[in-house]
């Protein structure tokens, strides 16, 4: 870190030198960020969808008229800073992955080729096991999971020396493991080192790589469900080594729609009776969630959101009987173009019974995109402030997530206005700013 800049030193060290960004899983999602980060850097599209690039921040009182970007406001690494490097079970180069993959169009691809094709994947950790309807030759070997680990410690410490950045970030793009609960190697930082020596099958191979990013300093996000890092072994060794994390599971489709809907029928005391929700999707991650021990970990991740939204022990006539339902059906024709139907049943005055029916053709891998970069640019942010470095779990980054990750015994925030909020208010908290309550009475005074 640079200390020498007191001019600009507010507890946020500057975004000096390059940032290097280490993808665990180079998929849809990991090629649409990158190809895009790349045709943005050129001028060829814009960043849609990206907080840390579009987005605002309203400073002060509504008659102050400070409204500058975010990026203006704190200091995000540059899009042009930005390095790339990674892991996959397939040889693909990033060229040849985002072909496959068929999420942007041929023509900006070839645009960008040589870029693409200069990314190659490492040998992954990888174990069948984990995602069972995926193989590839593109893995590491060893004994146990600990020489595992030093493997891909030795990964990141030569992408270190030779990217020339200073600064890294690994953020999990990899397919969704199966359904993994905490057990007693979860516990403890000392329970998980002994277990990665003895090889137990508890440690998933995205536990492997969080744990090599975390003992590195390098802060780790997680973009699919799996346990991860959500686990009290994984929250000491990122308070231990001041490296930041964050998850679970990207907040793209289906799940965004949930999340601001259902805030809106809670505020206007709008009763559920159910929520059906069905995809169909064709990409590779919907061939390994097509595996019922990886879709139950979805499920899982999806289901959570309703209740805590709408907390039927606080409101039982509205939300005490809500049949909720989440599926996903494989169907290749429709590759990453997923469809995803809600049926919702709600009720008014006096019980009245209505009807939402909502028919989403969304793209699975535009929405996570700039969410990846979001992320990346946020962790770094937080690995270098002071305040927000040293607390492990950044839940002021719920935002991002279908199941935030939050410190045990304390409920997840899925309302995505209180989480906006939330994210707003700790970038202006660690500015020194007020934060905005939304009161306004003085306007009256
Ligand atoms: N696209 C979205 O909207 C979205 C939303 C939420 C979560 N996610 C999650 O993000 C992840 C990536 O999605 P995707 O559409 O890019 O899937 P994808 O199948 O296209 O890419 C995942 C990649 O990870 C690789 N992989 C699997 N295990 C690995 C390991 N142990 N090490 C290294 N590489 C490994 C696979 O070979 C594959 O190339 C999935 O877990 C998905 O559930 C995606």
């Amino acid at each position: 870190m640079d200390h020498t800049d007191h001019r600009k030193y507010h507890g946020i060290h500057p975004a000096d030198g390059k940032l290097g960004v280490m993808i665990a899983g180079m998929g849809a999602v990991a090629t649409t960020f990158v190809a895009g980060v790349e045709a943005i850097r050129r001028g060829l599209a814009q960043p849609i969808g990206s907080l840390t690039q579009l987005g605002t921040i309203r400073l002060g009182k509504r008659t102050d008229a400070r409204c500058p970007k975010i990026r203006d406001f704190l200091p995000l690494a540059d899009l042009n800073d930005l390095v790339f490097t990674g892991w996959d079970i397939f040889t693909d180069d990033m060229y040849a992955a985002a072909s496959k993959a068929g999420v942007l169009e041929r023509e900006l691809i070839d645009r960008i080729q040589p870029f693409l094709e200069s990314i190659k994947p490492l040998p992954a950790v990888f174990n069948r096991n984990y995602v069972r309807k995926l193989d590839g030759p593109n893995v590491k070997e060893g004994k146990n999971r600990m020489h595992l680990a030093e493997q891909l410690r030795a990964d990141i410490r030569e992408f270190k020396r030779s990217s020339g950045a200073r600064r890294f970030v690994m953020i999990w793009c990899g397919s969704t493991e199966i359904f993994l609960q905490p057990r007693e190697v979860h516990q403890s930082l000392k329970a998980f080192v002994s277990a990665l020596e003895s090889n137990d099958e508890n440690i998933s191979p995205s536990m492997i790589y969080a744990y090599a990013a975390l003992s590195e300093g390098v802060p780790f996000a997680n973009g699919a469900p799996n346990l991860t890092v959500d686990i009290p072994a994984m929250h000491e060794l990122s308070r231990l080594n001041e490296a930041p994390i964050c998850g679970k599971d990207f907040k793209t489709g289906q799940t965004l729609v949930k999340t601001i809907l259902a805030p809106g029928f809670k505020a206007r005391m709008l009763g559920l009776h159910g929520w059906y929700s069905t995809n169909i999707l064709g990409n590779r991650d919907g061939e390994v969630l097509d595996d019922p021990e990886s879709f139950k970990t979805k499920e899982v991740s999806k289901l959570g959101v309703l209740e805590h939204i709408l907390q039927p022990q606080v409101y039982p006539e509205l939300y005490g009987k809500i049949f909720h339902k989440v599926g996903i059906n494989y169907y290749p024709p429709r590759g990453d173009n997923k469809e995803g139907w809600d049926n919702i049943d709600i009720f008014g005055w006096l019980g009245y019974p209505m009807q939402i029916k909502i028919d989403f053709l969304c793209r699975d891998s535009i929405l996570a995109a700039p969410i990846v970069l979001d992320l990346v640019l946020f962790l770094d942010l937080a690995q270098r402030c002071d305040e927000l470095r040293r607390l492990g779990i950044q839940e002021w980054l719920s935002f991002y997530f279908k199941s935030p990750m939050t410190v045990p015994g304390l409920y997840p925030e899925h309302d995505l206005f209180i989480q906006s909020m939330k994210l707003k208010n700790t970038l202006r908290h660690v500015k020194g700013e007020e934060q905005i309550t939304h009161l306004g009475l003085e306007y009256y005074d």
